[in-house]
This record gives structure tokens, C-alpha cells and sequence, in this order.
């Protein structure tokens, strides 16, 4: 295997050689971490500051392992009653520095993408429950409520729901016959994907979003032109609805969710949509109202209006997955690592005027839950553009943002 043979000196200077290098690379590694970003909005006056000539062990043990910070306050206990304050993880996050962050901060969480149709029943019949599990089981474990995402999506979604006996697609069918036969297919399929996993998480989980996003204004009859609809028209969320709740009870709350509601014409289209299921008989409790905003948009009392537009109906509104992007929709570009101050602060000013919209409007939410915990994870780095992005109320490091004091205690903004 080895071409040449060495003399027992060329070994000697060669094993001394490797530990040098060894110990100049460790040393410059200790110059160069850095310690974890602390708040931003520091609470205690330079006179009370520890000099850090003085702490050395304590001073090498921050630099060393980036920690949750344990001497702040906890949202969900701010909160606790007015709304669930909630996250959305991966399976992987219910450990680690991410899982200490929202043992500490949060008392609901949902998954990210573990309980997407895709992920639980890839192929008809098999249901993979592991990574699903691994999340109730952590909520279960931290006393936390969890928030079900999602029955029924039109991304995310196998393909196999959608192909008729033949394997073929069924929105591809001509025949009238053969088109009634594909919706009842589809409609059965749907059924026993609902009951199966309602039924295995009934006792865990108590709020589940049902359909989402079936609203598109741009679309015929503003409804989206999904393959759902266009294979069943309306049914497939009516079958939806009334499956879940037979499976789960009167326990379970059944969401209707979507993103933009704040915008009238969607709001007013969902309105519709809603108030002729209700007159129906179909089980709605609420929306949810996901609020992926920005920095810039939309405006809070748009936020706030239409959710009270849809409690008049006597149904619940959640917000579901918050998070607030540093730039306009059409911008595609990055601040890199130099994010301005002055966006993290006009980020800040828009988190505290939203939740203190909702303070004044008691019981108009049942819960908040912000799509993520920290800026170390979040769709947003990639979509529309990969860049930087820091939309949640705490930074890559896990340490609270100007953001999160917006929320927490908005007199340490000043
Ligand atoms: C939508 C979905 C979420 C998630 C986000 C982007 O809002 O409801 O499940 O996929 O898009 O990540």
C-alpha cells in the first residue's frame, strides 16, 4: 500500500512537526471565537459590569459553549393569559441548544414539516409516524400543546393521492363517469388519511390545521386551482372537516389556514368560502392566519381587522406561522452579515405595535406561534432568494434580538 519506506528519524521529525502545528492552531482558535452575542438591548449599567480582566474562568467558559439565556423572560409565561406563545421545529430540534430555547420560551410548538402529507403517508398505506412521534413526545414531555400542520396541502403532497386505478393522473380524465369515480377515489382517500392520523393523535394534540391554503383571489372563483379542486371542487375540504372532527371529537379545534388574510380580497373570499361551510353544517372552529409579514408590510390594523371579521362568525383566530422578513417582497437583496441596526429596530417597533394590538384585543387569539425559534433556522434564508435573513425574535447565536425585548418588556427598548 505505501510506495516508500521511512527511517525511524524521518518519523521522529515528522510526529514533532504535526504537534507544532497542532498547538499554533489551537492557539489561534481560542483568539478567534467569538463569545455568544448577549441581548442587544443590555439591561445592566457599565458601572455594574463585570470586568472581564477579573473572571477569566467565567469569561472562557462563555466563549467556549454558546448557551440559552436563562436570565430573561420567558414569552409564554408573559403571555400565559392571553394566548399560547408557539414554535415550529424539525424532529432534530427536540434537542439540543434549540430545544433548551423553547423549553424556556414557548408552551406550543408544531411541526415545521414532519406531519405534511408527504412526510406521513409517502405511499398509500404506509404511514411513517417516527418523526412525528419524536415531536409529540417532546411537547408531551414539556408540558407544551401542539398545533397539527397540516391535513391537507396542495405542496407537500404525494402524487399517488391524485392518479386514478390506472395509474393515471386524474385531472387528466375526460369522462364525465370516470371523473365522478376519480372524486369518490380521491375523496376516500383523503377520509382515511384524516382518520388514521386523527385518531392516533386525538389525545395530543388539540389543534389542528385541516386545509391550507385553498384560497387564491387570481384563481377561478377565487378558490385554488389546486389539484384538489380541481378533481372535487369545494368537497375534498368539507369531506376534510367533517372526517377529522367524526375521528377526533368535540375536543379538537379544526382550522381552516391560510397567509395573506390580512389583504380584503383574500380575507373576504376566505369569509365567504367559511360562512357557507358553517351555514352547512361543515365543523369549522377557526382560522389560522399564518402572517409571514415584513418590516414594511402589511399594515397591524389590517392584521387585527380581519381577524375580528372572522371572531364576529364566532370562530377562533390563531396566528400560525409569524415571521417578519427585512425586506420588501419584490427586493432581492442582501444585507450579508452587516445587517443595519436601524432594520433591526424598525423590526422591533413592528413586533411590539402587533402584540400590543393584541393585548388590546383581548381574546381575539388563541395562540401565536412564530414559523421557527431563532434566525439560525428559517425558511426565509432561502425563499425567494438565499440570503441573510433574520426574521424571528432571536439571532443565530440563540440570543434575544432588539425584537424579542420589543415583546418581552418594550420599557428595554429605550
Ligand atoms: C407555508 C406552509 C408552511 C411552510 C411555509 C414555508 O406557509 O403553510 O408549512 O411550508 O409555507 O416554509
Amino acid at each position: 500500500m505505501f510506495p516508500f519506506r521511512k527511517s525511524p528519524a524521518f518519523i521522529l521529525s515528522a510526529i514533532i512537526l504535526t504537534a507544532v502545528i497542532l498547538v499554533l492552531a489551537l492557539n489561534k482558535s481560542g483568539e478567534t471565537v467569538e463569545a455568544p452575542v448577549t441581548a442587544k438591548i443590555d439591561e445592566s449599567p457599565a458601572s455594574e459590569k463585570p470586568d472581564p480582566g477579573t473572571e477569566p474562568a467565567k469569561q472562557s467558559a462563555e466563549v467556549n459553549s454558546p448557551s440559552v439565556q436563562t436570565d430573561i423572560p420567558s414569552l409564554a409565561d408573559t403571555f400565559k393569559e392571553e394566548f399560547f406563545i408557539g414554535a415550529a421545529l424539525e424532529p432534530g430540534q427536540t434537542s439540543g441548544l434549540s430545544a433548551e430555547l423553547m423549553k424556556k420560551q414557548v408552551n406550543m410548538v408544531v411541526a415545521e414539516n414532519a406531519m405534511k402529507p408527504a412526510s406521513i403517508q409517502p405511499i398509500e398505506g404506509q404511514f411513517q409516524w417516527e418523526q412525528a412521534d419524536r415531536i409529540v413526545a417532546f411537547a408531551k414531555a414539556n408540558g407544551m400543546a401542539v398545533r397539527f400542520h397540516t391535513l391537507v396541502w396542495h405542496n407537500q403532497v404525494p402524487d399517488w393521492f391524485f392518479l386514478d386505478a390506472d395509474g393515471k393522473p386524474m385531472v387528466d380524465e375526460t369522462d364525465a363517469k370516470k371523473r365522478e369515480a376519480n372524486k369518490k377515489l380521491l375523496l376516500g382517500r383523503l377520509d382515511a388519511h384524516i382518520r388514521a392520523i386523527v385518531g392516533r393523535y386525538k389525545e395530543d394534540i388539540q389543534y389542528w390545521d385541516v386545509v391550507n391554503e385553498v384560497i387564491e383571489p387570481a384563481d377561478p372563483d377565487g378558490m385554488r386551482n389546486s389539484n384538489w379542486y380541481k378533481i372535487t371542487g369545494t368537497d375534498y375540504i368539507e369531506t376534510a372537516f367533517r372526517a377529522a372532527r367524526d375521528a377526533g371529537g368535540p375536543g379538537i379545534k379544526l382550522y381552516i389556514n391560510d397567509y395573506g388574510t390580512d389583504d380584503p380580497r383574500k380575507r373576504d373570499r376566505l369569509y365567504a368560502l367559511v360562512k357557507e361551510m358553517l351555514d352547512k353544517g361543515v365543523p369549522i372552529d377557526g382560522v389560522g392566519h399564518q402572517t409571514h409579514i415584513s418590516i414594511y408590510s402589511p399594515a397591524i390594523l389590517n392584521i387585527i381587522d380581519s381577524m375580528k371579521k372572522f371572531k364576529e362568525l364566532g370562530l377562533d383566530n390563531q396566528i400560525t406561522e409569524l415571521d417578519m422578513s427585512l425586506y420588501n417582497w419584490n427586493d432581492r437583496t442582501d444585507f450579508g452579515d452587516q445587517v443595519p441596526e436601524e432594520i433591526l429596530r424598525k423590526q422591533a417597533e413592528r413586533y411590539k405595535e402587533l402584540f400590543e394590538a393584541l393585548k388590546s384585543n383581548k381574546g381575539l387569539v388563541s395562540a401565536v406561534v412564530f414559523w421557527g425559534i431563532a434566525d439560525d433556522h428559517t425558511w426565509l434564508s432561502t425563499f425567494p432568494v438565499e440570503r441573510t435573513e433574520a426574521p424571528l425574535l432571536f439571532d443565530k447565536k440563540l440570543q434575544a434580538k432588539p425584537a424579542f425585548w420589543a415583546i418581552a418588556d418594550p420599557s428595554k427598548l429605550d
